[in-house]
C-alpha cells in the first residue's frame, strides 16, 4: 500500500484512533504553551469543497500554518470533480501538486474515487454518507471532558434526532470505543439496515454497543447529549414546517430533556446550530455544554491527523539521503554558493 487515506475510520482500529487523539492533545498542548512544531514544513494541501464550511476549512488551513505548511482552498465551482474533468484525472493532477488533499463532496463515492486515483493521502471533509474528521474531534473533546473515575468505554453517548452522517458518525467511532451509543430519534429518521450491518461488525470487536429508539427513557444515564440540525440530507431536505411537525417538541434538547439524560450530561454539538429547534439557548449556552470546546477541537484534531497521516506517507516513501545531498550539491554548483 503506498498511501492511506481518511474516508471512514471503518479502516482505522481502536488503537490507531486513539493514536491520533493523543498525538492531537500533545499538539494541542504545546501550541497552547507557544510551540509550534513545524512538522508539516514545506507541505501543500488542496483542499476541495463542494459546499461551504466554517468550521471544517479553517481548521484545516490554520493547522496546514500552525505547522509549517500551507493550504490552498479550492471553492464550491472552482473545480469541477466528474464534470468537464474526470475525477480520475483531477486526482491524478492534483496528487502531482500538492501532498495531501481534503474534500467535502455532495456525494460520497466522489471523495472514494478521488483516493482512489490519487497516489497521495485523501481526507474525507464530509460527506451524504459520515464525517470522520468530526469524530477524530468530538473524541478529543470527551476525552477532555470525561466523567471523573470513567473511561471512555464506559460513557453512554446519545444522539437525539434524525440519521444525519454526523449521527452516523458519532455512532462508529462511540461503538468503536468500546461506548453504549443511542440514537433517540423518529421512525422513517433513524439509522438504516446498512449503519447497523456496519455498526454489527464494529460492536462485535469492541463490545461496544447501539440501541435505536423513540422512547425518550433510552437516554437516561447518558454522559454526553448529542444532536445535529434537522434539515435531513439533500434531496430528503425538510422544510421548516416539516422538520418542525416531524421533530418538534419531542426530540428538542431543552432543559428537560438534559435532566432526563442525566444531571452531569455534557452537551455536544456539531455545529453550526439552529438555535430554537433542535437545541435551546439555554442548554447551548449553560453549564454542560461543551459544544464550543467541540468546535475547537476540530482544529486540535485536524492538526493530529494531518501529521499521523503525512508521517505515515513519509514512512513508506523514505528519502534517499544520498540523491538529496547530491541534488543539492548540483544546484550549490549551479549558483555558486552554499544552500
Ligand atoms: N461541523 C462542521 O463540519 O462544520 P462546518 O460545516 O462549518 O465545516
Amino acid at each position: 500500500m503506498e498511501k492511506r487515506d481518511f474516508i471512514t475510520t471503518e479502516y482505522y482500529t481502536k488503537e490507531e484512533i486513539l493514536a491520533i487523539v493523543d498525538l492531537s492533545l500533545k499538539i494541542k498542548a504545546a501550541i497552547k504553551n507557544g510551540y509550534y512544531p513545524p512538522l508539516l514544513k514545506n507541505k501543500s494541501l488542496g483542499m476541495i469543497f463542494q459546499q461551504s464550511s466554517t468550521r471544517t476549512r479553517v481548521s484545516f488551513e490554520t493547522a496546514m500554518s500552525q505547522l509549517g505548511g500551507h493550504a490552498q482552498y479550492l471553492a464550491p465551482g472552482q473545480i469541477q470533480l466528474g464534470g468537464h474533468e474526470t475525477i480520475e484525472d483531477t486526482s491524478r493532477v492534483l496528487s502531482r501538486l500538492v501532498d495531501i488533499l481534503m474534500a467535502r463532496v455532495e456525494r460520497h463515492h466522489s471523495v472514494v474515487d478521488l483516493a482512489t486515483h490519487a497516489t497521495i493521502p485523501v481526507i474525507n471533509g464530509m460527506s451524504d454518507f459520515n464525517h470522520p474528521t468530526q469524530e477524530v474531534g468530538d473524541l478529543c473533546t470527551m476525552v477532555e471532558h470525561l466523567p471523573a473515575g470513567k473511561q471512555l468505554e464506559d460513557c453512554k453517548v446519545s444522539f437525539i434526532g434524525d440519521a444525519t452522517q454526523v449521527c452516523f458518525s458519532l455512532a462508529l467511532v462511540t461503538t468503536k470505543m468500546g461506548m453504549d451509543f443511542v440514537q433517540f430519534g423518529p421512525k422513517g429518521f433513524q439509522l438504516n439496515d446498512d449503519h447497523k450491518k456496519r455498526l454489527d461488525a464494529i460492536c462485535k470487536v469492541s463490545g461496544g454497543t447501539y440501541t435505536i429508539s423513540e422512547d425518550v427513557e433510552s437516554i437516561v444515564g447518558s454522559d454526553f447529549v448529542y444532536t445535529d440540525v434537522w434539515y435531513g440530507l439533500y434531496e430528503a431536505e425538510l422544510s421548516e414546517e416539516e422538520r418542525m411537525e416531524v421533530f418538534y417538541p419531542k426530540y428538542q434538547v431543552n432543559q428537560e430533556l438534559m435532566l432526563t439524560a442525566g444531571e452531569h450530561a455534557k452537551f455536544m454539538h456539531c455545529l453550526p446550530a439552529t438555535r430554537g429547534e433542535e437545541v435551546t439557548d439555554e442548554v447551548m449556552d449553560g453549564p454542560n455544554s461543551i459544544c464550543f470546546d467541540e468546535a475547537e477541537n476540530r482544529l486540535t484534531s485536524i492538526r493530529g491527523l494531518l501529521v499521523y497521516l503525512m508521517s505515515d506517507y513519509a514512512d513508506r516513501h523514505p528519502i534517499d539521503t544520498k540523491k538529496q545531498e547530491a541534488a543539492k550539491k548540483e544546484l550549490e554548483d549551479l549558483l555558486g554558493k552554499a544552500l
